[in-house]
């Protein structure tokens, strides 16, 4: 088949009428998407993934950890598939794109495959990763961190939510989807679309990304005791105010995480002071840490300062920090990259390559098998906020990006 064939059959409006359909699941007044991992949201999204699925005749099924496949059969089922997919799940404050486009954008490549009438010799699967964002349960990347057997099963399933529901629990609450699928089969390579979540390519005026990698990445969760005492009585030399520990230390923190040429990425993105009274000095604080570094052994580095710099400005307090997420920088497999670098120039497509800020399932899937991403541009480089924007144009240009690498890849 020629190269070209199979892209005209990706259809614009078609991708972009099902990104429609999947951003009113958890449409939220000011445009975006709240759509928690295993939320009523959440679960509606994978019901009506499956829904369509099963009018094309693929197959869907569900894993232990809740992540989506659907699958479409090559001519030889006994061959490793070609996946694609990204998340199903969002951000409290998130957009239409990040994660469905993903998984859109490889179901649309199905059905180009059924209207142009062709077989691939591997089949390919469309997976809908769960709790990519780890927005309500840390971490996040815990379908794909699941199933490329860096994070326990019963360890995730156990990881509760604020409300102390767990993950185990939610999944139980969600209407099934398919058959029982077990983690960690064979798969020969892995492709996934997305938005950039950054500027660079809008501000090139380039249409693709070709995604050479993924920057480092670690979490951690922190707990900081004091006790609780009353605010007007208090002298503060007595005092073990959690509240002043926590800022201390993310202070001190900080300094740490400040280079001279803007790389480093340092985030407190979630914090809870307890017992929260305006007149009792807070005994408990719990915070969050994001950190990012493209260079491996600053990731290694500055993570390691973590700990101790907050133990050294714990004061009077009691302190507790767990690393929740720990994601060295990957390099994509060229196999993978130069698939799309291919798929790319055949379209005709303006393009960069460029390593990837944000973190992705991928991240866990280059551990198994070759992978690469392909971007697309977003308004402003706005991601994670309701703002979030792509046009008709970008998304279809992306689709067939995919399909031609898709295509290429299941017939090796
Ligand atoms: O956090 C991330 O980089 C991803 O967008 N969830
Ligand atoms: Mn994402
Ligand atoms: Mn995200």
């Amino acid at each position: 088949m020629t190269r070209a064939v199979l892209a005209e059959h990706v259809s614009e409006t078609r991708l972009w009428s099902r990104l429609r359909d999947l951003a009113a699941i958890g449409a939220t007044p000011k445009g975006g998407v709240c759509r928690l991992a295993l939320t009523r949201e959440d679960g509606a999204a994978r019901v009506m993934l499956a829904v369509w699925a099963k009018m094309r005749g693929y197959s869907v099924s569900e894993d232990a950890i809740g992540t989506l496949y659907i699958r479409r059969e090559g001519s030889d089922p006994s061959l490793p598939p070609v996946m694609t997919g990204s998340h199903l799940d969002t951000q409290p404050t998130g957009g239409r794109f990040d994660g469905a486009y993903g998984v859109l954008a490889g179901f649309e490549v199905l059905e180009a495959l059924d209207d142009a009438g062709v077989q691939t010799r591997r089949a390919l699967e469309v997976v809908g990763w769960m709790n990519e964002e780890g927005a309500r349960f840390q971490p996040g990347c815990m379908g794909s961190g699941v199933f490329a057997g860096a994070m326990p099963l019963a360890e995730m399933l156990a990881v509760a939510d604020k409300t102390g529901a767990t993950v185990g629990e939610a999944i139980a609450a969600l209407p099934k989807i398919g058959p029982a699928r077990n983690f960690g089969f064979p798969v020969h390579a892995y492709v996934e679309a997305h938005i950039e979540q950054g500027p660079r390519l809008e501000a090139a005026g380039d249409t693709i990304g070709i995604v050479t990698g993924i920057q480092g990445a670690r979490w951690f969760a922190v707990e900081i005791t004091g006790s609780e005492a009353h605010a007007g009585t208090t002298p503060r030399a007595q005092r073990k105010d959690a509240l002043m520990t926590a800022l201390n230390g993310i202070q001190a923190l900080r300094a740490v995480m400040t280079d001279p040429d803007d790389q480093v990425r340092f985030t407190v993105g979630r914090m809870e002071v307890s017992p929260g009274s305006p007149n009792t000095v807070p005994g408990k604080v719990f915070f969050t840490i994001d950190f990012r570094h493209p260079d491996a052994a600053t990731v290694q580095r500055l993570g390691d300062l973590v700990a101790p710099t907050l133990e050294a400005n714990a004061g009077p307090c009691a302190i507790a920090v767990r690393e929740t997420f720990t994601g060295p920088p990957v390099a994509f497999d060229a196999l993978v990259v130069d698939q799309v670098a291919v798929a790319t120039k055949a379209l005709g497509y303006s393009h960069q390559s460029l390593p990837s800020g944000a973190n992705h399932d991928a991240k866990f899937m280059a551990r198994l098998c070759p992978t690469g991403m392909i971007f697309i541009p977003c308004l402003g480089g706005v991601s994670h906020n309701e703002a979030e924007s792509a046009t008709p144009a970008d998304c279809v240009a992306g689709a067939r990006v995919l399909a031609e690498t898709l295509l290429a890849l299941a017939n090796t």
